[in-house]
């Protein structure tokens, strides 16, 4: 299904390509050398004082880790996102290196995050990122110490057709995707 930006002003394809399906093929996987160039898209994004304050725990389809990360989720993202190819966590290092607390961490895992997401777009792949999930579960199931923080769970696969999803979902999967107009968050003054 295509469902590419309509957007008022020309952007880059890759940019209008994305978007976040809950349609994923549960036959398909993502191979070795595609998750290496995924993470390391990851790796050569900026942050506060170079500190990169991200850490990914991924796991593929049917290995343990996987499992663990969809047992964290809520039931809502329990009925499509185990049919995903990988799924990471995204952990957030709140301290910087002196012990300090990094008011950036956040952001800087979010862009980091992006850059995985377009690097994964140019090969084909989808992301989509959820909120929705256990961060104490994930604490504790991996052991986590008190400065690591789970921000998000990423699902992350090839798309699948909506009719296959459960019935709930595929109205959503079709809907038209919305935005703000540019003038509701652009200033000049
Ligand atoms: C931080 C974050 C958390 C999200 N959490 C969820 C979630 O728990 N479940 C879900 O189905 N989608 C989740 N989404 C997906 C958003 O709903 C989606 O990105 C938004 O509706 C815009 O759609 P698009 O990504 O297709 O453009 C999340 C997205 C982000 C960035």
């Amino acid at each position: 299904m295509e469902k590419s930006a309509n957007t008022q002003y020309p952007i880059s394809s890759l940019l209008a390509k994305r978007w976040s399906p809950r349609s994923f093929n549960n036959k398909k996987e993502i191979s070795q050398e595609v998750i290496n160039s995924l993470f390391e898209a990851s790796r050569w994004s900026a942050s506060a004082s170079n500190i990169q304050p991200w850490q990914f725990i991924y796991g593929l389809r049917g290995d343990h880790t996987f499992k663990t990360i969809t047992d964290s989720l809520v039931e809502f993202n329990q009925l499509w996102a185990p049919e995903a190819s990988m799924l990471f966590v995204v952990l957030g290092n709140e301290l910087t290196p002196n012990g300090q607390h990094n008011s950036s961490y956040q952001y800087d895992c979010g862009a980091a995050v992006a850059s995985l997401t377009f690097e994964a777009t140019e090969r084909g792949l989808f992301v989509h990122q959820m909120a929705g999930f256990s961060p104490e579960a994930i604490s504790k199931s991996f052991h986590l110490p008190e400065n690591i923080k789970p921000l998000v769970v990423v699902a992350v696969g090839y798309l699948d057709e909506s009719e296959k999803l459960h019935p709930n979902l595929i109205d959503m999967e079709k809907a038209t995707r919305i935005r703000k107009e540019i003038s509701e968050f652009i200033f000049n003054k």
